[in-house]
C-alpha cells in the first residue's frame, strides 16, 4: 500500500533529523521499491508540476513530464531528493562558470531511482521516453516561493526563474505530445 499523506508526514518528520535530506533519500528509496501502488496513486496522463505538500520547510510534488519534453537548466537553492515510479527522467547537472554554466556530468534515472541533489546544485532535466514519467520530488524548503534562477538553455546564460515559462513549457509539452499521439492515431486508423 502506498499513501501520499503518510509520505508527506515521514518527511515532516525527517527535518528533525540531523541529516534530513539523508533521511528523505531513505524514505524514497524505500517507498520507491516497488513502485506500482505509488504510479497507481499518483500517475497521470497530463505533463504538469502538482504540489502534493508545501511549507516554509518542505515542499513535495509530484512532477509528471510528458513524452519527450526537455526543462531548461534551473537551481533550486534548497536540497533536493527525486525519485522515480514510472518512465525516466534525464538529468543532466552543470557547474558555474565565469560568466555562463557548463555542462558536468548527469544521471539517467529509471523506476525506483532516487537522486540526492545539494542545495548550489544547477540541472536540467528531459524525458527521454515516448510515455509519461512520474517522479516524485522532495525539497527542503518552500519551492513554490524561493526566488531562483534559471539558465537559457542556447546561451546558458542565467536568468530569474520564471514559473510562468515553466507552465508554458509543460502545456507546450502537452499539445505536441497530443498532437503526435493524433498522428499516431491516424496513421493506426487509415
Ligand atoms: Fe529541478
Amino acid at each position: 500500500m502506498f499513501d501520499v499523506d503518510s509520505l508527506v508526514s515521514d518527511c515532516q518528520t525527517a527535518l528533525a533529523d540531523p541529516d534530513p535530506q539523508r533521511t528523505v533519500r531513505e524514505i524514497l528509496l524505500r517507498t520507491l521499491r516497488k513502485p506500482g501502488p505509488v504510479a497507481d496513486a499518483l500517475a497521470g496522463n497530463e505533463g504538469g508540476i502538482n504540489v502534493v505538500f508545501n511549507s516554509p520547510a518542505l515542499t513535495v510534488l509530484n512532477v509528471i513530464w510528458a513524452p519527450k519534453m526537455k526543462l531548461l537548466p534551473h537551481d533550486h537553492r534548497m536540497w533536493a531528493v527525486i525519485g522515480i515510479y514510472g518512465g525516466a527522467e534525464d538529468n543532466t547537472l552543470y557547474r558555474r562558470g565565469a560568466e555562463r554554466i557548463e555542462p558536468a556530468g548527469g544521471r539517467l534515472l529509471h523506476d525506483s531511482d532516487v537522486l540526492a541533489l545539494g542545495t548550489d546544485a544547477i540541472h536540467s532535466v528531459a524525458n527521454p521516453e515516448r510515455r509519461f514519467t512520474g517522479a516524485i520530488h522532495v525539497y527542503g524548503g518552500d519551492f513554490v516561493n524561493q526566488p531562483r534562477s534559471q539558465w537559457d538553455p542556447d546561451t546558458l546564460l542565467e536568468q530569474p526563474f520564471d514559473f510562468e515559462q515553466i507552465r508554458k513549457a509543460f502545456a507546450a509539452a502537452n499539445e505536441e505530445w497530443a498532437r503526435q499521439a493524433g498522428q499516431d492515431l491516424d496513421e493506426a486508423t487509415f
